[in-house]
């Protein structure tokens, strides 16, 4: 496929690196423009372009920046796109931490929700609740034991499957979790956020939280906050307190 990533740290980076070696044509954007990524692109064998040209000719985009920067992306950037381009997002959102207080993305608490709002297209969820690290290093072949599942969330089911397919190329078992409205269940705070689950214990911990936000937001609103806290003083303990269930 055609796939451009606006977004090129930690994420962006390891997708466009994993999804070359896949045989797919990767280019990258950032917001420093095209000459910041001439090393990067040259490593990995992406095209680096400006954001306002990676989205042209592609069969997929990838937001993948700082919640807070969905904001600043131009203007109807996406309304151009033809309706059959599967628009990613992968973020997250960190208010103490990163992104600070976005009034709207606060009221409804539903993180791509907000970002879906924002970009004017429908978005799928997905990336968002694994690790750059875990991405890059612990994609397994299929059917094996403990591979890796990830959630994937979004409102356009030809679209998710198109998501499915390339999420089970890159090593990794796919979990529909629902529309949009309902990538509450991916956000930090969550039992699945990062915790580099299979796919049983993501069915499970999923089913566990039900199908109401309003029941969940408080306490997951919480964990997040504590994450948060714990993230700034130590990260490796913040690290270490994901992986509460270890794959064997
Ligand atoms: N790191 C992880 O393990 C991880 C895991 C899952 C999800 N996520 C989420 O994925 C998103 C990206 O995370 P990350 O760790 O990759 O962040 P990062 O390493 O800080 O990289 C952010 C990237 O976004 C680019 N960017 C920022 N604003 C932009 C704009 N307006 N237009 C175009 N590009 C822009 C930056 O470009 P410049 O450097 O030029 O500003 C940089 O390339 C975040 O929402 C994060 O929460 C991260």
């Amino acid at each position: 496929m055609n796939i451009g990533i606006i977004g090129s740290g930690e994420m962006g980076s390891a997708l466009a690196s994993k999804c070359i070696k896949l045989g797919h044509t990767v280019s990258i954007a950032n917001s420093r423009g095209p000459a910041s990524l001439k090393q990067l692109a040259g490593e990995i064998g992406a095209e680096a372009v400006s954001v306002e040209e990676v989205i042209k000719n592609k069969e997929v985009i990838i937001v993948s920046i700082p919640q807070k920067n969905v904001l600043y992306l131009p203007k109807k950037l996406f309304q151009q796109l033809p309706g059959d381009v599967v628009v990613i997002e992968t973020g997250n959102y960190y208010p103490t931490l990163r992104d600070g207080d976005i009034p709207a993305l606060v009221k409804s608490g539903i993180d791509s929700l907000w970002v879906q709002e924002q970009l004017g297209v429908p978005v799928v969820k997905v990336f968002n609740s694994i690790l750059a690290t875990s991405l890059k290093d612990m994609g397994r072949p299929k059917a094996e034991k403990n591979r890796i599942a990830l959630a994937v969330s979004g409102n356009n089911t030809k679209a998710k499957e198109v998501v499915f397919k390339l999420v089970d190329e890159l090593g990794f078992d796919a979990f529909d979790i629902g529309t949009i409205a309902q990538s509450w269940k991916q956000q930090p705070g969550t039992s699945i956020y990062c915790r580099d689950i299979n796919l049983d214990e993501l069915k499970k911990r999923a089913d566990a939280m039900g199908t109401a936000w309003s029941d969940m937001r408080e306490v997951i609103m919480a964990k997040r906050k504590a994450d948060e806290a714990l993230m700034k003083v130590d990260y490796p303990a913040y690290l270490r307190s994901l992986h509460n269930y270890i794959l064997s």
